[in-house]
């Protein structure tokens, strides 16, 4: 039966927990340290990115729960409302014993300080929901988010990969995302209607969210709240009201519908990244070195496309690819070429009361080589310097069509025309492609920051086509990065 309650409930130790009308932007992590006294959870950065105060969650999908590693200091608590936490004191229910995952980390030394040692547990532990024995590939993975600055890596993956050899626990066993018990009291909390009190309103369907948003234009959309909750615990800012749109039932789903991926604006980064690659498989780099997988559990690929950095990872693989936005305004809707939705540095062409509602992609084309990279000082949990993508069709040895796209190469994601213009009818050679090189220098005036200076994003640009073409003309193999491998 659908609940009618007004205010934020959500399930912690199988107790449903009445948080009420609370301050909107109050995060999880404040939650649980500061009103409910769950100080395991740790605070480190407060941006999403040391892991420290990660927490699983746990969401209704049919007949199961799904389980995902979040970082709670920067998704908000109504944002849970219907959802099951777990904290890392869940793990060990009183009188019990440690759990796996806990006892692998202090048989294998691998806690010093300890201070990230939850945010390793929670993370480790979403992956013992999931994985029947994780091997170290996988393990690294599921930790790329969590940063530990004493101990060292080896013995904590280490511990990751052994966690699943100990006795199933009583608690918390791989069984639990499927217990009966666990699914009727989630359920139970499920609403029909928007959860709604001041600064605050969650529609269930599109029509109302639409039409809220319309009323409301100066309300902020919330998604996954990545690039957002920074607002609130770096910038100190005072957010006006929050509309939310991941309840919206409609935008939840990523499917290929005819010759198209269609991502709706709720489908975190992990399931929209994940629809993509079963169709583009050499995009499965990117998915992965995109933020970390609790980053990606919260976060919407549609909010990486509607926040619009010029160095966000998406824009340019689905500009080369030839993506679509939706957008919707009220009972209007129109669809723009995803170019067409960068105007200006963070300034889009969604007008006031307009939002977007799905992205599409279409469905790889035969004879097209696609490709995208990365450039960023760190493999993992990193911000572009320059991140390039790459859609070519080569016909009888020469380029038939070219789309080519870059990010942290000006003020917005931009196709590089000029580098297109000069590629379209040359033949597909070394030879060939020089001058689209040396047309991306006309193309694009890159500015020097802390990630690069200007000289290198304009070098590492080019050589980013020379790079393609390697890979892409039968002289050279693909460059992955090797995986960690553990003795
Ligand atoms: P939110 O934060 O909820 O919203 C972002 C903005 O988009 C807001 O202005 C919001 O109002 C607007 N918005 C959201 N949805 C809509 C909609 N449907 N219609 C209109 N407007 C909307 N980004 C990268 O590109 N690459 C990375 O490697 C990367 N690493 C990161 C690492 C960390 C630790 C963190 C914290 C962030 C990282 N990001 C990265 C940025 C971030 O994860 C993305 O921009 C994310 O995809 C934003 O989605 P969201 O759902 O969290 O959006
Ligand atoms: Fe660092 Fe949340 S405190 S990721
Ligand atoms: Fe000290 Fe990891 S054990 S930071």
């Amino acid at each position: 039966m659908a609940s009618a309650a007004t205010g934020i409930r959500f399930v912690l130790d199988g107790q449903v927990v009445e948080a009420g009308e609370i301050a909107p932007a109050t995060t999880v992590l404040q939650y649980l340290r500061e009103q409910l006294g769950r100080t395991g959870t740790k605070e480190g950065c407060a941006e999403g990115d040391c892991g420290a105060c990660t927490v699983v969650l746990g969401e209704l999908d049919g007949e199961r729960i799904d389980y995902r590693a979040i970082n709670s200091c920067i998704r908000f608590l109504p944002t849970i409302d219907g959802k099951e936490l777990v904290s890392v004191e869940s793990l060990q229910p009183k009188g019990a014993s440690l759990h796996p995952v806990q006892q692998a980390l202090v048989d294998c030394h691998a806690s010093q300080c300890g201070f990230c040692t939850p945010g390793f547990v929670m993370s480790l532990f979403a992956l013992y929901l999931q994985a029947s024995k994780p091997g170290p590939e996988a393990v690294v993975h599921a930790l790329s988010g969590n940063l530990c600055r004493c101990t060292g890596y080896r013995p904590i993956v280490e511990a990751g990969c052994r966690m699943a050899e100990y006795p199933t626990p009583a608690h918390w066993s791989v069984k639990e995302p499927r217990s009966a018990e666990r699914v009727a009291r989630l359920r139970s909390l499920q609403r029909e209607g928007t959860l709604a009190f001041p600064g605050f309103a969650a529609p269930r369907t599109l029509e109302e969210f639409a039409r809220l948003y319309e009323a409301s234009p100066h309300s902020l959309i919330v998604a996954g709240a990545t690039d957002v909750g920074l607002w609130v615990t770096k910038a100190l800012k005072e957010l006006p009201p929050m509309l939310y749109i991941g309840e919206v039932e409609e935008l939840r789903h990523a499917t290929t519908q005819g010759a198209d991926i269609v991502i709706g604006a709720a489908v975190s980064l992990a399931d929209g990244y994940g629809e993509i690659v079963k169709h583009y498989p050499m995009l499965a780099e990117l998915a992965e070195r995109f933020a970390s997988p609790p980053v990606r559990h919260s976060g919407t690929l549609v909010g990486n496309v509607a926040n619009g950095s010029p160095i966000g990872d998406s824009m340019p693989i689905l500009i080369a690819l030839g993506a679509q936005v939706h957008l919707r305004r009220g009972n209007q809707s129109r669809s723009l070429e995803m170019e067409d939705l960068y105007l200006a540095y963070r300034k889009t062409a969604m007008q006031p009361g307009e939002f977007i509602a799905s992205v599409s992609v279409p469905l790889p084309v035969a004879g097209r080589f696609v490709a995208t990279y990365k450039v960023s000082k760190r493999i993992d949990q990193d911000i572009s310097a320059v991140c390039a993508a790459f859609a070519i069709e080569v016909r009888d040895g020469r380029v038939a069509a070219a789309r080519i796209a870059f990010g942290g190469m000006g003020p917005i994601p931009q196709r590089a025309r000029k580098a297109e213009a000069a590629l379209v009818g040359a033949a597909w050679s070394r030879a060939g492609i020089g001058a689209a090189m040396a047309a991306l220098a006309e193309d694009f005036t890159p500015l020097s920051d802390m990630r690069a200076s200007a000289a290198y994003r304009a070098r590492v640009a080019a050589n980013l086509l020379h790079r393609f073409h390697l890979e892409h003309s039968g002289t050279s193999t693909p460059l992955r990065v090797e995986s960690l491998a553990v003795g």
